[in-house]
């Protein structure tokens, strides 16, 4: 998703800061982020700079950490469900954004995608200008589909994964 996420706020205008691992930073920085930040080297929560939109397509940070570079009137959308091992810790994170939202200009909004045809309309142009395009890690035929699945639930696939058929 953050392939996608850093090419569609590019075509946007958008100055983008990506954070990814070591081995994701030429790609990340390839595909039009401005700035790339290591993860495993850097703490992105902790280098004084500010954002006006925080998109965490991760979840592996808490919001109090996130609302530290969020700007004055900032915005983060949280989609990434982190490991995804515990809906308790999602369902306390999207609760206490909706708390914290009611209080000061900052919002913290979850995100589920709702798949719409207008929408699909749009990345089909952006793919079409060539503003936008898919990152594919790996292909895997029908046959491997369970391979397919064991490698996503490692978490750290770089762009998506196919499946031939
Ligand atoms: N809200 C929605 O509608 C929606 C829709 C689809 C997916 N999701 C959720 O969004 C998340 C991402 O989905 P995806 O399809 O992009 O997953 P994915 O293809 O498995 O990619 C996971 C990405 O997370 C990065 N990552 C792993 N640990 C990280 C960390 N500690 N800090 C920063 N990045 C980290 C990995 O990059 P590195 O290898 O560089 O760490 C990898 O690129 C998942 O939790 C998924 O369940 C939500």
């Amino acid at each position: 998703m953050g392939t996608f996420a850093v090419q569609i706020a590019k075509s946007f205008g958008a100055e983008v800061t990506g954070v990814c691992s070591t081995k994701n930073v030429d790609l990340v920085r390839s595909i039009g982020a401005d700035h790339v930040i290591d993860y495993t080297q850097e703490d992105f929560t902790r280098t004084g700079q500010t954002y006006d939109l925080i998109f965490d397509s991760a979840g592996y940070r808490s919001l109090s950490d996130c609302k530290r570079v969020l700007g004055s009137n900032g915005i983060l959308v949280m989609c990434g469900a982190g490991d995804g091992r515990s809906s308790v810790r999602i369902m306390a994170r999207m609760l206490k954004a909706l708390l914290v939202s009611r209080f000061g200009r900052q919002k913290f909004v979850s995100f589920i995608a709702k798949r719409n045809k207008d929408d699909l309309v749009v990345l089909k142009e952006l793919v079409e200008a060539g503003k936008i395009t898919p990152v594919i890690d790996r292909r895997y035929p029908l046959s491997e589909v369970p391979e397919a699945i064991r490698y996503l639930e490692e978490g750290h696939a770089r762009g998506k994964v196919v499946i031939t058929v």
